[in-house]
């Protein structure tokens, strides 16, 4: 089976091909950019003037056409609902031009699955780190459960909110892990609740200091301290659940200084850890083409509609076998907690 996928939740239009055997075909986007940041209608109207030449740009790198297309799937949500609708229309109208099967998947479980698959990581703890997301998760029972989240906003937002008020443009994240690579680390406060951790506070902080202090030093100080309250929850996780698989994904898996810090920690509790490739960190078309096979092979069939906010953990996980998730949080009850999981690592990396 060959699937197509379709991804418009946010800032980027992108058509990914893919076959039931995981053969990644073609990977073919159009990213939204901005001065002050994403204004959904304009998002939009972005998506509909490229996707002609994006799903055309596709399925020539696959060396394919739509009669070559056995499935079509679409991101459903979450997302910007103008540009929800710009995906699910051309996915619909697609499908009944080729009259080809269509259905729609969640973002951000694709987010994860495409983890999986280009990793080989076969149970993990999830780190998702995106625009809007921030998130632990793992596979149990099911559904991917969340072990803990962003209080306030995803970490790819907060660094493209800071960003956008130091002149930095938007996505900020990448220019910022540019400016941080001369940096030197300014305190800044450091707020892990449990397994949660809060960024509205840090960014209010280092946006204060912004014209007093040098820009690549808040650049510096502000990835040292996410990026270790993340490696800080992240350990956490691993102990409580006594996995011992690391994955990193979402569009903030591309900094290499948070792939270091969580590599270093994963390797002191001899866990493997695995960040997704660069070419699927952010959003893309494979990724929701992936989760279109993962699902009709196992049975699902949707009506087209958009939910632009359906949470990850709403998403039956039916294609992960269940033996080797069944025990992902049962196991752990009797046995001792990990000390060292619960003394915090307070202080930056460096
Ligand atoms: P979600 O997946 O939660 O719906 P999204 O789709 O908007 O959110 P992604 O495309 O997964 O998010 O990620 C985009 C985010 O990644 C942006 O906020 C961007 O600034 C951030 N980002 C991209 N590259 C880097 C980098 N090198 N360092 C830090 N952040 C980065
Ligand atoms: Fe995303």
């Amino acid at each position: 089976m060959i699937c197509l996928g379709i991804e418009s939740t946010a800032h980027t239009f992108g058509v990914g091909i893919i076959t039931s055997e995981g053969k990644i075909l073609a990977n073919a986007r159009d990213c939204y950019h901005s001065v002050e940041g994403m204004i959904p209608n304009e998002v939009k109207a972005h998506h509909e003037l490229v996707k002609e030449h994006v799903l055309a740009d596709a399925l020539q790198k696959a060396q394919l056409t739509m009669n070559d297309i056995d499935l079509i799937a679409f991101s459903h949500g979450p997302g910007l609902a103008p540009c929800l609708h710009v995906g699910k229309n051309f996915a619909e109208n697609l499908s009944k031009e080729h009259n080809k099967p269509l259905l729609g998947v969640n973002h951000c479980v694709a987010h994860l699955t495409i983890g999986n698959l280009t990793t080989g990581l076969q149970d993990p703890i999830y780190l998702y780190v995106s625009g809007v997301n921030t998130q632990l998760l793992v596979a149990a029972h099911g559904r991917f459960r969340v072990l803990g989240e962003t209080l306030d906003i995803g970490l790819g937002n907060a660094l493209d909110k800071f960003g956008r008020k130091a002149g930095l443009g938007f996505p900020a994240g990448p220019k910022m892990e540019q400016q941080a690579s001369t940096g030197a680390y300014v305190e800044l406060p450091y707020a892990v609740k449990g397994m949660d951790v809060s960024f509205a506070g840090i960014i209010t902080a280092a946006e204060r200091k912004i014209g007093k202090i040098p820009l690549p030093d808040l650049c510096f100080s502000l990835q040292e301290t996410c990026f270790a309250m993340l490696a800080e929850v992240a350990e956490r996780a691993l102990a409580h659940t006594r996995k011992k698989e690391l994955l990193l994904i979402g569009g903030v898996a591309a900094n290499k200084r948070l792939i270091q810090m969580l590599a270093a920690m994963s390797k002191e509790r001899v866990a493997t850890f695995a960040a997704v490739p660069l070419e699927y960190a952010g959003d893309q078309g494979v990724m929701i083409a992936w989760q279109g096979v993962l699902e009709y092979s196992h049975g699902r069939r949707t009506t087209p509609d958009i939910h632009p906010y359906e949470r990850t953990d709403e998403i039956d996980t039916n294609w992960i076998n269940a033996s080797s998730t069944s025990s992902s949080l049962a196991s752990s009850p009797q046995e001792p907690p990990d000390k060292k999981a619960q003394k915090s690592a307070r202080s930056p990396c460096k």
